[in-house]
């Protein structure tokens, strides 16, 4: 082990400060300096110790203003000067979170490093648009899969399986690809009726929630004007209402309260 430093990857959650674990809490006030994702709180930032460096590395579609080998090496140099180092990341580190990649490179740099995991987008933003992901009877198995492809490759995805009637879909950053998603499970045989919600900006208090289906959500999404971060939903239990509002048509928004939308 080399120096003194050690790098705790931390889940932060999907956005609501609340649904960060107590662990994840605890480490991020021990912190020396806090390397942090786009997608992190100003809230949950700040958590950490006043005296604590805030390094933000984040990338956003397209744009990666710190390239994932510098955040590598930057975490490693820090933990080598002895640091305590905060990695705090949106969501869960190890789901489409490239934690692996950070935790392989310190492994072999001789780092020790923690790994605190955290509610994914998926959890947290079914569980506040009151979905269920599995329902017995009804979705029996769960896939998250991510719908962007490293240099915009295209998406090689097992469409036939996510085609399955009884898999509830969770795509994450599919919010540029989502026409193209749909069109692939539909040729696969998804029914173009299968509900799809689709979540942005899950948990905080300006979330939005779309209900629709497969055959219009590429439609639906633009013209609800919807933006990153967007978790879609894909399958018969997204349609599911379990919220008292459960009367309402299949094609729904559900806005913010006027005063939580971001100015
Ligand atoms: C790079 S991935 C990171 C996922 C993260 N590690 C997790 O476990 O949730 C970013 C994607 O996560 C989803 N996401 C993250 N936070 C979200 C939120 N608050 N609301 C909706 N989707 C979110 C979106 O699909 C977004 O494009």
């Amino acid at each position: 082990m080399k120096g003194n430093g050690k790098v705790f990857l931390i889940g932060a959650g999907p956005g609501d400060p609340e649904l960060m674990t107590l662990k994840a809490v605890r480490l991020l006030g021990t912190a020396d300096v806090v390397v942090h994702d786009r997608l992190v709180s100003a809230e949950i930032l700040a958590l950490a110790p006043r005296t604590a460096a805030m390094l933000p590395v984040g990338k956003e579609p397209g744009r990666h203003p710190v390239p994932q080998e510098e955040i590598n090496r930057l975490l490693v140099r820090l933990a080598e000067g002895g640091l305590t180092v905060a990695r705090l990341k949106g969501g869960d580190p190890f789901i489409f979170g490239r934690g692996g990649e950070e935790a392989l490179e310190l492994a072999k740099a001789g780092i020790d490093v923690e790994v605190v995991p955290g509610i994914t987008a998926a959890q947290g933003c079914a569980a506040r648009a009151m979905l269920p992901l599995t329902h017995r009877g009804v979705a029996t198995s769960l896939r998250f899969v991510t719908g962007h492809c490293r240099n915009d490759e295209p998406l090689d995805l097992d469409w036939a399986g996510l085609a399955d009637p009884r898999t509830t879909v969770v795509v994450y950053m599919g919010y540029g690809q989502i026409a193209g998603i749909a069109a692939h499970l539909i040729a696969h045989g998804r029914a173009p009726t299968t509900p799809v919600v689709a979540v942005a900006d899950g948990t905080l208090p300006e979330q939005r929630t779309l209900r629709c289906d497969l055959a219009s959500v590429a439609n639906e999404v633009v013209a609800a004007g919807m933006n990153n971060p967007v978790t879609f939903f894909i399958g018969e239990a997204a349609g599911i209402e379990l919220a008292p509002a459960a009367v309402a048509p299949r094609l729904r928004l559900v806005e913010p309260p006027a005063e939580a939308v971001r100015a």
